[in-house]
């Protein structure tokens, strides 16, 4: 017979990304819609082995949907990664009297999720990184706000490139991953977008598109450089040198993961949110809720984490193709 869920902790690890406290008031308030206590757990799963746990009401989710960041925190906790850490995690949820825990974050913070759930405790994932990569899912929450926020930047870097008919590296952020790079290559027109899943490091092919480009009176030279490859400082001085044509390097950093969350994360985030609690009072556990071909949707723990995710090609070639 499936364990009935009584308490549902909840709790964001691993980068923070835009549309996370989206998600954190739906956990809230669909759990108390449906009967059950939440606790909020601070700061991932260092606030766990810490005890930083507290009930939530639905007054304490007021006026959070349209706030970047999570008001919950969130930490990497190395403690977490051994099997003390995590018997010691699972202990202090039975202590609190928590039998299902929600746990908004990346591939890492799936991990943990997955030891305590091994452990007795019910866990469900729900995938929270402006990365975009994770494998078992079309839609992570605070991928779009980041995509539009680098948009922006890339917008007008682009103007004052265009003003000094220069070239400008712009480094976006994705971790090992170019998903932000390759969406802000199509929106922003980019001439080139550098990804670790496709990069060959053939600077000379850089060098050849920038001089034919001035031959055909293009005015600037947008590459994003994705920061799985990185040094786009040294790169953009070396290009300079070869080109003959000034070159900027702008890296976009932590602006990426900060600011109110679009429209579409907070409506993804909420309705992931709500799935979550409804799949724990169901009796799942080790399961992580998706967004895939156009539906809501949960897979194990384990094969998702297996799965694998890669650039789309037609994208990426048509990226190349559209800055001609
Ligand atoms: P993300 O969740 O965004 O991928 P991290 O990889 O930094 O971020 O992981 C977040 C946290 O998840 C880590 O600090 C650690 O506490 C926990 N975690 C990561 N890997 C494991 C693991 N193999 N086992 C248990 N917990 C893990
Ligand atoms: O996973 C989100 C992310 O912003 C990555 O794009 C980046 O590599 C990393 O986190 C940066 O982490 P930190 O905030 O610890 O520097």
């Amino acid at each position: 017979m499936a364990k009935e869920i009584n308490t549902i902790g909840v709790l964001t690890s691993g980068g923070d990304a835009p549309g996370m406290n989206a998600a954190i008031r739906a956990v809230v308030r669909e759990a108390i819609a449906k009967g059950k206590k939440v606790k909020g757990i601070k700061r991932g799963y260092a606030g766990l082995l810490q005890e930083e746990i507290s009930d939530m009401e639905a007054k304490d989710v007021s006026d959070i949907i349209q706030r970047g960041g999570t008001i919950l925190q969130t930490a990497r906790c190395l403690e977490f990664v051994t099997p003390e850490g995590q018997a010691k995690g699972a202990e202090i949820c039975r202590k609190h009297g928590i039998d299902g825990v929600i746990v908004i974050g990346g591939d890492g913070s799936f991990k943990g999720a997955q030891k305590l759930a091994a452990l007795g405790i019910n866990t469900i994932g729900v995938p929270g990184t402006i990365d975009l990569d994770i494998s078992c899912t079309d839609y992570t929450i605070g991928f779009d706000t980041a995509v539009n926020t680098a948009m922006e930047a890339i917008d007008k870097v682009r103007d004052t490139s265009t003003s000094h008919e220069r070239c400008s590296i712009i480094e976006v952020m994705g971790r090992g991953a170019g998903f932000i790079a390759l969406w802000c290559g199509i929106a922003n027109g980019a001439e080139d977008i550098l990804l670790p899943e496709k990069y060959d490091f053939d600077e000379q092919k850089l060098v050849n598109n920038i001089i034919e480009n001035r031959k055909r009176g293009k005015q600037h030279h947008i590459i994003i450089n994705a920061e799985g490859i990185g040094h786009s400082t040294s790169m953009a001085k070396r290009i300079e040198a070869a080109t003959g044509v000034e070159t900027r390097a702008t890296i976009l950093g932590h602006m990426q993961r900060g600011g109110s969350p679009t429209c579409k994360d907070r409506v993804y985030a909420s309705t992931m949110g709500c799935l979550a609690v409804d799949l724990l009072c169901e009796g799942k556990s080790n399961r992580l809720v998706a967004y895939k071909d156009g539906d809501f949707v949960d897979y194990d723990i384990d094969e998702a984490l297996a799965m694998e995710k890669s650039i789309p090609e037609y994208q990426f070639q048509i990226c190349k193709s559209l800055s001609r």
